[in-house]
């Protein structure tokens, strides 16, 4: 009688044994063992600690950090100062972009107010000027010019010439706004010479283009301009005209 083979399954060792993994420690059995399903061994998170893995080396060498090279010519130009004037450079050039748009708003063939849109043209190449009067101080004052996307005006139709005199009107108090923001910065950074240059270029004639809107505003109002397009046309006729040249 032959003997009988056991089945494959049956076979408690294959034919070629794996090398026997070393005996596992008490901490890491008793970890094993809370990972089955068991109770909880004593010192948990100690021995959560010993198994994590260790953390990345330590870099040795530094993080590399791109030095801008400093301008031979700046000189008591505070960084805030730069900053401000680049965010004004973008406020002189976002003016201009709405002051564009209501010019040629007007110049249109079913609009035909000939002196709103030469005013506000007019108006636009100013505020274009005072940006590149502002990027040539800070070239002369070793700043650097960081130019950003020119948003355009919130609107396309302008609807009235009231509307858009008061719609320049708050344009030309918030960039008069900022400018006096950077006025008061460059005096607290006691930088005389940006003091100057904004109070002799700048605040003056802000403050006379604000009082012609704001004048331009009262006279439509008062001709009936809420209810009648006559008033934008006498004032297109008679009034801006004269205002553009001051
Ligand atoms: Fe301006």
């Amino acid at each position: 009688m032959g003997m009988i083979r056991p089945r494959r399954s049956q076979r408690l060792r294959p034919r070629h044994c794996p090398p026997c993994s070393p005996p596992l420690s008490p901490r890491h059995e008793a970890l094993m063992t809370y990972l089955a399903g068991g109770p909880p061994p004593e010192n948990l998170l100690p021995m959560l600690a010993a198994i994590a893995p260790a953390p990345p080396p330590m870099l040795l060498t530094p993080p590399v950090v791109v030095l801008r090279p400093i301008s031979q010519v700046r000189q008591n130009f505070h960084n805030n100062c730069e900053a401000s004037i680049n965010h004004q450079i973008h406020l002189e050039l976002h003016a201009s972009y709405v002051y564009l748009s209501i010019a040629f708003y007007f110049d249109r063939q079913d609009q035909a107010l000939q002196r709103f849109a030469a005013f506000f043209l007019w108006q636009s190449r100013e505020e274009w000027k005072h940006a590149q009067a502002l990027m040539e101080l800070q070239n002369r004052r070793g700043g650097r010019i960081r130019l950003r996307d020119i948003s355009g005006p919130d609107h396309h139709q302008w609807e009235s010439g009231l509307k858009a005199v008061k719609s320049a009107l708050q344009m030309a108090r918030m960039v008069n706004q900022s400018l006096r923001n950077l006025h008061q910065l460059a005096t607290s950074k006691h930088d005389a010479h940006l003091r100057g240059f904004l109070a002799r270029h700048f605040l003056r004639q802000d403050v006379q283009f604000i009082y012609n809107l704001g004048a331009s505003v009262s006279e439509l109002r008062k001709l009936g301009a809420r209810t009648s397009s006559l008033a934008e046309y006498l004032l297109d006729k008679l009034a801006l005209g004269a205002s553009k040249k001051s």
